[in-house]
């Protein structure tokens, strides 16, 4: 049987290069998108010292450009290599800079990364992941429980931790949307807690709103390789779709993964049509 193929967004990373890792002990065929080829080389080396014989390909793609996601898939199609496993788990949080940034096709920086961008990927790819009847991952975050879907541009009011939180709701809702009308693939979310070690962590942790950081310093959160386990668990588990993996310790900020309830503000499929909606008209 030939090796399953694999397609990790962020994987030059933090809990992306584990979820590659993970995935390519298990013999797949893991290939890697990177915006920095030279993170990009960093990640194969890291991953070949404790699976040699990985099967690895690196591509290129900067989800805040639609172009590279454009070429990425035509790249792809043109290989016609149907994609078994696929993990949206790239994403930004540039806590601490209070300029709003915007792409070269014109959305706020995290909304662009971390949603319209893999909803993009998600259609340049479809054919493949169809063919394969791929399972499909979706990384969201604790944060999506705060986010706001009013101004998802953040035109009006712009922070970075509300443009992160809005960004991660809005690619949760759309995911479920994702779940609930695509005949063939099978399409779960997951969130991996806190995991401090990573790049994004430590201003993620240091930066949350209203005091909860005091106590979340008291919670020793997952390693990047925990942090991969709920992510693997979503591609693994014969669940309904739209099901959710987390970690299983309290409020789910670490421990083992399970199968947790869905956040409540991800309970709203008339926002995930909208969202739907909206991802169609881009770019
Ligand atoms: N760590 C936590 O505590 C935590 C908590 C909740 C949710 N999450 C979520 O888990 C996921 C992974 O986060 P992490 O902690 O592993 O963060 P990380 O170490 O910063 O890794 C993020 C990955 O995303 C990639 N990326 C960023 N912008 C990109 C772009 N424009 N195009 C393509 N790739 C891009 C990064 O590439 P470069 O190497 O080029 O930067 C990197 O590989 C994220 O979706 C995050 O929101 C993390």
């Amino acid at each position: 049987m030939p090796s399953p193929r694999v397609l990790v967004t962020g994987a030059s990373g933090g809990i992306g290069l584990e979820i590659a890792r993970a995935l390519a002990a298990d013999g797949a065929h893991v290939l890697l998108p990177v915006r920095d080829r030279a993170r990009g080389d960093a990640a194969v080396r890291s991953i070949r010292e404790s699976v040699p014989d990985a099967a690895l390909e690196i591509c290129d793609l900067d989800l805040a450009d639609f172009g590279t996601i454009a070429a990425l898939g035509a790249k792809l199609r043109e290989d016609a290599a149907p994609i078994d496993l696929f993990v949206m788990n790239a994403g930004i949080v540039l806590l601490g800079d209070r300029t709003r940034h915007v792409t070269v096709d014109g959305h706020e920086l995290h909304l662009q990364t971390n949603f319209l961008g893999h909803a993009v990927l998600t259609r340049e790819l479809m054919p493949l992941l169809v063919a394969a009847h791929a399972r499909v991952a979706v990384q969201v975050s604790i944060a999506a429980t705060r986010g706001r879907l009013d101004d998802l541009e953040g035109e009006r009011r712009y922070s970075a931790w509300r443009a992160y939180a809005g960004s991660k709701r809005a690619l949760g809702l759309w995911a479920l949307e994702l779940a609930r009308r695509s005949d063939g693939i099978s399409v779960n979310l997951c969130h991996p807690g806190v995991a401090p070690a990573t790049h994004i962590a430590p201003t993620l942790r240091s930066r949350l709103p209203g005091g909860e950081e005091r106590w979340l310093r008291w919670v020793p959160g997952n390693s990047p390789a925990q942090g991969a386990l709920p992510a693997l668990m979503a591609l693994e588990q014969d669940a309904a779709p739209g099901s959710f993996f987390a970690p299983g310790g309290w409020f789910g900020l670490a421990g083992a993964p399970r199968e947790r309830p869905l956040f409540r503000a991800l309970r709203d499929p008339a926002a995930g049509r909208r969202l739907r909606e909206l991802a169609a008209t881009v770019p």
